[in-house]
């Protein structure tokens, strides 16, 4: 009996340690501080998710701290929007700092959430330097290569450097003991994917102009370079999760690298996602594997594909009932100057999964 209880504590212990050493992507339970003004070195405190150098990152840029905070709310609704109709929807990072197993051992949908956080970093920061919101960076430097037709290089454009630099340095942080970075296989992983993240934005980059002369005569146009809406990256992101590759590792000269799991793929391209845990289904409910389970999800039963019903809810078959909702109508605009509507009710039809 005895035996028994202290074997399960060193379980307990054991498992603790190994949860908390894939700490890399608490710092996204920055989100809940929303409205919080960074203005002390006490702010940056380990209850927001926080490995120690991040603390001491947060306490040299205090400045960039709100929109590093920015960066995880940005991640968080990008992921929950991208994923809404999925039966894995993004919902596991409700909780962080406590991370859930679908997050931690090696999954598709972890590569996906590293590269989503780190790219939102980058996103972000880039932003905020060309905007002033610190002294340490600003506009982005002038691209070097020749203007591509009649404009010249000009503007603030955004510093995806300085996004690149502390992106990197932030979110890799927490994969490196005081000295050097670590080398577990979970911290090879995510510190691929962190970078791949941070590729899909620099390729992101786009040209924007302005014209100036009279009365837009456009005879003189300046252009730098601009990042899209973080919403086409999102876009983009989703994509490499769905392609997202499965690895292995091999030892070549002594060092351990991942290879692609599949012989008929050649090369791993730094920008592509990896994972090494094969993602459950997502369909019943399995805390053991990170699956919440799609039970009560809503579905629609006219659509096929995802957030249909048939692929919902797994071929348990759904519940389909009537709801009245009311809402605005016939609205009429009254000088001046409001708007007067009526209240409409309306039948809709919902589904949720048995
Ligand atoms: C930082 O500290 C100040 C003063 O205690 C407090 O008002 C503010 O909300 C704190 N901000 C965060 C992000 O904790
Ligand atoms: C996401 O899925 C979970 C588990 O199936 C469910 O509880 C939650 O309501 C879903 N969230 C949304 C926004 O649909
Ligand atoms: C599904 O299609 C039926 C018939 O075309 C329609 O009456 C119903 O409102 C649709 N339901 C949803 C949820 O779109």
């Amino acid at each position: 009996m005895r035996l028994t209880s202290r074997l399960l504590l060193r379980i307990l212990i054991m498992t603790l340690l190994w949860i908390d050493r894939c700490s890399a992507v608490k710092w996204l339970a920055l989100y809940r501080l929303k409205q919080k003004p960074w203005t002390q070195a006490q702010n940056c405190s380990k209850g927001y998710g926080l490995v120690p150098k991040q603390i001491k990152l947060c306490k040299q840029h205090l400045d960039i701290m709100s929109t590093v905070v920015h960066a995880s709310l940005l991640a968080f609704e990008t992921c929950q929007e991208q994923f809404a109709n999925r039966r894995w929807n993004c919902s596991s990072i409700n909780h962080v700092p406590q991370l859930t197993k679908d997050l931690v051992r090696g999954s598709r949908e972890q590569a996906y959430v590293y590269a989503i956080a780190s790219a939102a970093l980058v996103h972000t920061v880039a932003r905020a330097c060309s905007i002033g919101v610190t002294t340490k960076c600003s506009c982005g430097s002038l691209p070097r290569s020749a203007p591509t037709g009649p404009f010249k290089w000009g503007g603030c454009g955004d510093d995806i450097q300085y996004g690149l630099y502390f992106s990197e340095t932030f979110t890799d942080s927490s994969l490196s003991n005081k000295l050097k970075p670590k080398r577990s296989k979970k911290a090879n992983m995510n510190r691929h994917n962190n970078r791949a993240g941070r590729m899909v934005v620099s390729q992101s980059l786009s040209v924007a102009c302005k014209c100036h002369g009279v009365s837009g005569s456009c005879n003189i146009k300046t252009c730098w370079k601009s990042l899209p809406d973080f919403h086409i990256i999102g876009v983009t992101l989703k994509t490499r999760h769905a392609l997202a590759i499965e690895v292995k590792t091999k030892r070549v000269k002594k060092k351990r690298v991942f290879v692609p799991l599949r012989p008929n793929l050649k090369t791993l391209g730094a920008d592509q996602f990896i994972y090494y845990t094969k993602s459950p289904d997502y369909c019943s409910k399995d805390p053991e594997m990170g699956s919440m389970g799609t039970v009560g999800r809503f579905c629609d039963k006219n659509r096929s594909g995802s957030g249909g019903c048939r692929t919902m809810c797994c071929g348990r078959g759904y519940h389909t009932f009537v709801r009245t909702i009311s809402e605005r109508c016939r609205c009429q605009y009254v000088w001046c100057c409001y708007v007067k509507c009526d209240a409409c009710t309306k039948r809709i039809e919902l589904s949720t999964c048995k």
